[in-house]
């Protein structure tokens, strides 16, 4: 089949990509390749991804015309939109990155989807939406009204923005809520990437919440292998479906959403001490207090994708943080 990935120059579409093209699909990988973190490694998980059926074409989601000429042109059969402006923290001071790549960027693909009557779409939502909620674990059932970040806010936009098109032109869509995903060719903007770059430099990291806080960290194999998964499962309309007697995740129309996390919350300090192990350094360890727009915990119910896919993550933070290590070490010859 042909494939388009969006961020395929990411953290996660970098992978999707490869493991797509490993069995012998055709993909078409884009990607704006900015520099809201060191657009070498976006490079480089490029090259990583460099195969025979890989194609990759520099465009931004928000070039309306550039976009929908591609899909013309290409005529996918499926679509794996992973492109986005990530980040909480980043959000804060730079709100209008979000509507550009997240919402302009995801309206883009959703007429590209339905102009070319695309047979699926999977696009990334994230563990975010869950904003203020405290009841754990989340459950796509919950209300998800309440988001404490713009990030969140376009994430949770993009779920609605998908039911929309999937009511009105039958493009099937299934959103997944990503829950912090780690792991070799990660994000430098992230925890796990920054503390091991400051422990090997010698310097110290800023430890948010006193270390109070739990995150369902998320390994990329078990990422890809969820989103391989379920790229097959194409929801089906439902006219029997009544909002009163359905859940948020699901319709009539064909759309679903899921969680995909591993379903165990970890402390943040347990999860440095498995980095400082991987490393052999202890950290110098600077206690800050809870950032603005970042969530206590976060833990994934992930019931509806084992029922589904049967889906069960199979790597454990410490060996999942081994492998990041001995990435980053190898990567950056250090
Ligand atoms: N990594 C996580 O823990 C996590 C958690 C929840 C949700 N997500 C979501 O998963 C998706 C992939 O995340 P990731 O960790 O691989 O992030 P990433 O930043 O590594 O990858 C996103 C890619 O999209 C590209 N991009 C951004 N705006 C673009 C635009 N306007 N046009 C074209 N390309 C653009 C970037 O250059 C980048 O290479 C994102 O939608 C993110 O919001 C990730």
């Amino acid at each position: 089949m042909k494939y388009l990935v969006t961020g395929a120059a990411g953290f996660i579409g970098s992978a999707v990509s490869e493991r797509l093209c490993a069995q012998g699909h055709e993909v078409i990988g884009i990607d704006n390749l900015n520099d809201y973190y060191d657009v070498s490694l976006k490079h480089a998980r490029l090259d990583r991804a460099e195969h025979d059926k890989f194609t990759f074409v520099e465009l931004d989601l928000a070039d309306r015309d550039g976009m929908a000429a591609l899909f013309a042109d290409q005529q996918f059969d499926r679509v794996i939109h992973l492109a986005a402006q990530a980040g909480v923290r980043y959000s804060i001071d730079n709100p209008m990155a979000y509507a550009d790549s997240n919402l302009v960027g995801h309206l883009a693909i959703l007429e590209g989807c339905r102009h070319n009557k695309v047979k699926h779409l999977v696009y990334a939502s994230s563990s975010s939406v869950y904003g203020l909620n405290q009841k754990m674990p989340f459950n796509t059932s919950d209300s998800v009204d309440h988001p404490i970040s713009l990030y969140a806010a376009t994430k949770k936009s993009n779920e609605l923005m998908a039911h929309t098109y999937s009511h009105l032109y039958d493009v099937p869509t299934t959103g997944l809520r990503f829950f912090t995903v780690y792991g070799p060719w990660g994000r430098p903007d992230m925890a796990l990437f920054k503390f091991t770059k400051a422990i090997v430099d010698g310097e110290t990291i800023d430890v948010y919440n006193n270390g109070d806080m739990r995150r369902d960290f998320t390994y990329i194999d078990d990422i890809v292998e969820g989103v391989m998964r379920i790229q097959d499962v194409i929801p089906q309309k439902n006219p029997d479906w009544t909002v009163e007697a359905g859940s948020p995740a699901t319709s009539s129309a064909p759309y679903k959403v899921y969680n995909i996390g591993h379903g165990s919350p970890v402390k943040l300090m347990d999860y440095i001490e498995a980095l400082e192990d991987a490393l052999g350094i202890e950290a110098k360890k600077n206690f800050m207090p809870m950032q603005p727009g970042d969530v206590y915990a976060t833990y994934a119910d992930t019931e509806d994708l084992f029922k589904t896919i049967n889906y069960q993550p199979a790597v454990k933070v410490k060996e999942g943080v081994k492998a990041f290590v001995d990435w980053y070490r190898a990567f950056y010859k250090c």
